[in-house]
């Protein structure tokens, strides 16, 4: 297990409202909570577990203990019924509420047909209504405030249903539909709300677990997760959890690719449905839909499937018995065909750079291989793989079934990469995938695929990629489009440099990790019905090749100074061969080839590469981030004296400024400094609600400003500080900083 890292998680000044927290898991959440700094109330109606009588000791037992300790405790032993009252109860003993953790619970355990009128009713009203109730009555606190974390507490009896338990396994899961909304109704305000299932000894379990396991499973294996969860630093949200015994997992849906089984002449019918009763079940290619957007979005596949021809399944591979048109072309132009999801760690940059030939043979290569290197980095033409897989990937390239596209007649005939930031070494990409255009080239039929790759809601990079189809062609489309991205001839001289690599016999082996599995790179028997004597190469392994040759000669392998390549699939390359590039350097583009050493055969042609020249300043945001202002020391020491004085700056200030930081006339970075909410705060990023006053000026006016060089209104005044909102308040700013000189 790895070693407690960076410093511990703190929870002072918050204000936690536990509830059953008189025992079992909440009276553990109530200690940890408070061992932690927070400032706890401890609900329990201190009843029985069927829920019958009630009684204020439980609560008392575990306030005093946290008292005891030197911990800040009040108990409230109303129920959740009376979700009010608790929440009344924090904000009269601590003026706040943060984090709600919605843990009481009983049981009335019954074989379903037995379950009372009363025995459902009173586990929906203390599981699934007070859990309602309760975060109800903190929502609107913790709306204003723009911090709030809740924790529901569902069941693995309501994920996987258990005998006796049905009312129950309702409430539970019902409380799991009750967080998923409220995660994204809160997201906005910064409130997040997640979902734990929790296996641990109490006594509720007592009556159906034995006591070693009871003694086993202790509480406090579950406490540290919901701590965590309730964290402020801690940006999970709608997720649910599966957690005890000091082991936890996520969970989340999953769902097969699904068949239509309806076609534009055909109805829908059970016996259509019986029909492909194995492909809507069938797994394999599932997706995992997060959003109501993403599962509603395959029903409009569907349709426009349906409408565009008829009852072909979505899974099944074409049959090449429709006639080809030019009408179901033009259909198809400009539709998305898929947005996807590419998570990776650092494995897949490093196995990715194994695949293109980088070795630890080249010290220079060690960034790109050691993720402990302090450069460490990601190949440029790393980009085409988030992208690839959102068009091979599943269903991507379905809905094609108005053209004759014979995916096994597939040639990846060209790729363009153009590169907007370098690429994270690791991280979660979405790359949404649009078809371009369609080409007729009458042997064959182009498709020109356009996919842009995110980072959140940052684009990275664009690809182009160039598919063409044997065989589907003249279905009387146009030749050419504007929108393809060209290959461009070299200059007719010699080369100015030229660089070869050796394959291994291994390459394709290696590089179809990175997520080409087409067996025509690895299968003799596949490769032989394409038509050639042994497997081959990736085209776009040897693409990999080209652009670290034109990486190192031409930018001194430092990634931030490749912009984008071109290339064209001329001719196959075996495993083994040895890659030749040749390069010309013309101002910041570079034309390149690459010819296949042993035959003279050139296997990429038309290629160019752009590379913004070394002398090429910096970005600002690249240097505010190399350097680091000065004023980023500022606003942290503010952050800091606000936590002790924050709450009287509250007072007398009430306010949200905004810093818009400016390097070369660009802004840099943005601060916020809130001193409205709660006791105060500095972030960095703009103000989460609206600012009162936003300041623009320069990190070095800033610092001028700070240390008394000159004050606020001269800099107004020369137009070096520009002032949006209310600029009265910007007086009360001296309060803040009249304490910096010294820094
Ligand atoms: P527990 O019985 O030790 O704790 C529940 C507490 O809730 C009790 O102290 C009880 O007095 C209090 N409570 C009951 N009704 C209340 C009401 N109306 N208002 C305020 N307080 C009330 O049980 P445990 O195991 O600690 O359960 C905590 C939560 O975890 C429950 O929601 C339970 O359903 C859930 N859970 C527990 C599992 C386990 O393995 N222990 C498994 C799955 C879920």
């Amino acid at each position: 297990m790895a070693a407690a890292a960076g410093p511990g998680l703190r929870f002072d000044g918050r204000v936690v409202l536990v509830t059953g927290a008189g025992g079992g898991l909440g009276k553990a959440y109530a200690l940890a909570f408070a061992e932690r700094g927070a400032s706890v109330v401890v609900n329990d109606l201190g009843g029985d577990f069927k829920g019958y009588g009630k009684s204020s000791s439980a609560a008392d037992k575990v306030v005093n203990e946290i008292r005891a300790k030197g911990g800040k405790a009040v108990p409230n032993y109303d129920s959740v019924e009376d979700g009010e009252k608790l929440v009344k109860t924090a904000l009269d003993a601590f003026g706040r509420i943060d984090i709600v953790v919605n843990n009481a619970g009983i049981l009335r355990d019954r074989s379903f047909v037995r379950i009372s009128d009363e025995d459902w009713d009173i586990i929906h009203r203390i599981h699934l209504r007070g859990s309602f109730l309760v975060t109800r009555a903190a929502w609107n606190h913790m709306k204003n405030q723009k911090f709030g974390r809740i924790i529901m507490t569902s069941s693995a009896a309501g994920i996987y249903g258990n005998f006796g338990q049905a009312n129950y396994s309702a409430a539970k899961l019902g409380l799991l539909g009750l967080s998923n909304t409220i995660a994204i109704e809160g997201r906005k305000y910064n409130i997040h709300s997640n979902t734990i299932a929790p296996t641990a000894g109490s006594r509720l379990t007592q009556t159906v677990m034995p006591q070693d396991l009871v003694d086993a499973f202790k509480p406090e294996y579950v406490a540290p997760l919901v701590l965590w969860l309730c964290h402020e630093s801690c940006q999970e949200n709608g997720g649910l959890f599966e957690v005890g015994a000091g082991w936890i997992g996520k969970l989340r849906w999953e769902r097969s690719l699904g068949a239509i089984v309806r076609g534009k002449s055909h109805p829908m019918t059970p016996e259509a449905v019986r029909e492909n009763w194995e492909k809507v079940c069938d797994f394999d290619n599932a997706s995992k839909p997060r959003t109501i957007q993403e599962s509603i979005s395959v029903l409009n596949d569907a349709l426009s499937q349906i409408e565009s021809e008829g009852n072909v399944s979505m899974n099944a591979t074409y049959s090449g018995s429709v006639t080809s048109s030019s009408v179901n072309a033009a259909n198809i132009i400009g539709r998305e065909l898929a947005t996807k999801v590419y998570t990776y760690s650092h494995l897949q940059p490093i196995l990715y750079a194994l695949g293109v030939g980088m070795s630890t043979k080249d010290p220079d290569h060690l960034k790109f291989l050691f993720e402990g290197s302090e450069e460490f980095c990601c190949l440029p033409s790393f980009g085409v793989i988030p992208a690839q897989t959102s068009i091979f990937d599943g269903v991507a390239l379905d809905g094609f079934n108005g053209l004759n596209f014979d995916f096994t007649k597939m040639l990846h005939g060209e790729q363009y990469l153009e590169l907007y930031k370098p690429l994270p070494t690791s991280g979660q990409l979405t790359s949404v995938s649009t078809v371009a255009d369609i080409l007729d080239k009458g042997a064959g039929a182009v498709l020109l695929i356009d996919v842009h790759t995110y980072c959140g809601k940052e684009l990275l990079c664009y690809n182009q990629f160039s598919l063409f189809f044997v065989g589907a062609g003249g279905f009387g489309g146009k030749r050419t489009s504007e929108k393809a991205k060209a290959t461009i001839n070299p200059p007719e001289r010699p080369p100015d440099a030229v660089l070869s690599d050796v394959t291994t016999a291994n390459q394709a082996a290696l590089y179809r990790l990175s997520g080409d599995w087409n067996p025509l790179h690895i299968d003799p028997n596949f490769a032989a019905l394409g038509g050639f004597k042994k497997p081959i190469l990736h085209g776009l392994c040897s693409f990999g090749f080209a652009a670290r040759h034109v990486l190192k000669h031409f930018a001194n392998n430092d990634v931030t100074r490749f912009k984008a390549i071109k290339v064209r699939f001329a001719k196959p390359v075996f495993p083994g061969q040895t890659l030749q590039t040749e390069m010309w350097k013309e101002g910041n583009r570079i034309h390149f080839q690459t010819k296949v050493k042993e035959t003279g055969e050139i296997a990429i042609s038309g290629g160019y590469a752009d590379i913004t020249s070394a002398l090429d300043k910096p970005s600002a945001w690249e240097t505010a981030k190399i350097a680091g202002l000065q004023s980023d020391l500022v606003f942290e020491e503010i952050g800091r004296r606000i936590k002790d004085i924050g709450k009287e700056l509250v007072k007398k200030v009430n306010a949200i400024f905004q810093w818009d930081i400016t390097k070369d006339g660009r802004t840099a970075v943005q601060w916020t400094i809130d001193l409205k909410n709660g006791s105060g705060e500095v972030y960095q990023g703009p103000a989460r609600s609206s600012a009162d006053t936003t300041f623009t000026l320069s990190d070095e006016d800033f610092m001028d400003v700070v240390q008394q060089k000159t004050n606020p209104q001269k800099a107004f005044f020369a137009g070096k500080l520009k002032v949006k909102g209310n600029i009265m308040l910007s007086q009360k700013l001296e309060m803040i900083l009249k304490d910096y000189a010294k820094l």
